[in-house]
């Protein structure tokens, strides 16, 4: 019999102690009940990047207070709860352990079912907190540890057809940040320093843009960036690079999305609706979703972007994909442990190196 689902989420993979509570109707409408999320964005300013030994005591100090706030903004009460979804991996080890640990003891002693969830999965499947989804879909995940095209074909149904050989795109983003004096994390001042400068002021490389499918490389690009750095004297010249960097990352994407939209037709035969779904932390960033937009109008493909508040790390994600885990029929998993490393696609190959490209 179908009934109303009520999730508690946890999230705690990297720097953001994250907690919601999702509802899903029997209707099937999503509702977001609740969703909290910490950032600890000043803690690590002045390191210049996540320091994992401080994330994941900070990560220690919040988390209580967090999932109770998420459990009392929700109007819920634990015992209402038909589960717990934790980001299980990939993240630091010491950050994951935290929210795992509280996440399998509420479920224990609730006696509430339990979802490991793949911090990717949550990912993957956020623009199901909006609107319904339909499999299958192309997703190009953009975040600041992660740059993939899969094809999503079902819940725990996914292929990788392309990822980044080196950086991860957020990565580029806050690399280049730091190259122009920007505090960390500086991927969203990049945009805001891009507006004000000309995106053709410098001629910067676009690796692999040609050859690979749609792996992607963005480290040539990122020294390119600091050789032309050196050699800056104002602030116009800031903004220019920041500029002409952001125009190159969306020239390498126009490309490489156009090699993904072939790969993912390839595989996926007679399909009526051509459904494109971009997520991750800088599918916050308007440039780039303008752009998308543009490219998957030109090639039929329907592009859906979470909200920009969505789009980076939350725990409502992971609540929905403990839910849909759950209607899926996947079985609670308690005893699953914490993994720094989870690939989405278990079988695609391990991709890190330009010798590894075809
Ligand atoms: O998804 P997310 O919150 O965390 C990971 O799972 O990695 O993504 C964070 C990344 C950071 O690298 C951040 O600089 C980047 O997303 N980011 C942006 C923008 N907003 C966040 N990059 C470019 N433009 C933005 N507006
Ligand atoms: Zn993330």
């Amino acid at each position: 019999m179908k009934k109303d689902l009520i999730f508690l989420g946890i999230e705690t993979s990297c720097d953001e102690t994250a907690a919601a509570v999702i509802k899903k109707t029997k209707s099937g409408k999503v509702k977001i009940l609740s969703n909290i999320v910490s950032s600890q964005e000043k803690i690590h300013k002045k390191f210049g990047g996540v320091v994992p030994e401080l994330a994941a005591r900070t990560h220690a100090e919040k988390i209580n207070h967090i999932i109770k706030r998420a459990i009392s903004k929700s109007k819920c009460s634990f015992e209402q709860l038909d589960g717990i979804a934790t980001t299980a991996g990939p993240g630091l080890l010491v950050c994951l352990m935290i929210g795992m640990t509280a996440g399998k003891t509420i479920a224990n002693f609730y006696n509430k079912p339990f979802y490991g969830i793949n911090h990717l999965e949550g990912h993957a499947l956020t623009m199901g907190l909006i609107k319904p989804i339909k499999f299958p879909y192309l997703l190009l995940l953009i975040s600041g540890g992660h740059s993939q095209f899969l094809s999503v074909n079902g819940i725990g149904k996914y292929k990788r057809l392309g990822t980044t050989i080196d950086d991860a795109l957020g990565e580029a983003f806050d690399k280049t940040a730091k190259i122009l004096g920007i505090k960390f994390p500086g991927g969203p001042m990049i945009e805001v320093y891009a507006k004000k400068g000309d995106p053709q002021a410098y001629n910067l490389p676009k690796p692999i843009l040609n050859r690979s499918g749609c792996n992607l490389s963005f480290a040539g690009l990122k020294t390119a960036v600091l050789n032309c750095s050196k050699k800056i004297k104002t602030k116009k010249d800031k903004y220019n690079l920041a500029s002409s960097f952001q125009n190159t990352i969306n020239e390498i994407l126009k490309v490489k999305c156009q090699k993904a939209f072939e790969m993912f037709l390839k595989d996926q035969k007679n399909l009526k609706d051509l459904n494109f779904i971009v997520s991750g932390g800088v599918a916050s960033n308007q440039s780039i979703r303008k752009n998308l937009k543009k490219i998957s109008l030109e090639t039929k493909f329907n592009i859906n972007f979470p909200p920009v508040g969505l789009c980076t790390d939350n725990a409502a994600m992971i609540a929905l994909a403990g839910i849909l885990n759950y209607q899926a029929g996947k079985k609670s998993n308690i005893d699953i442990s914490s993994q720094p490393r989870w690939p989405l696609d278990e079988k695609a190959p391990f991709m890190k190196g330009a010798g590894l490209i075809l």
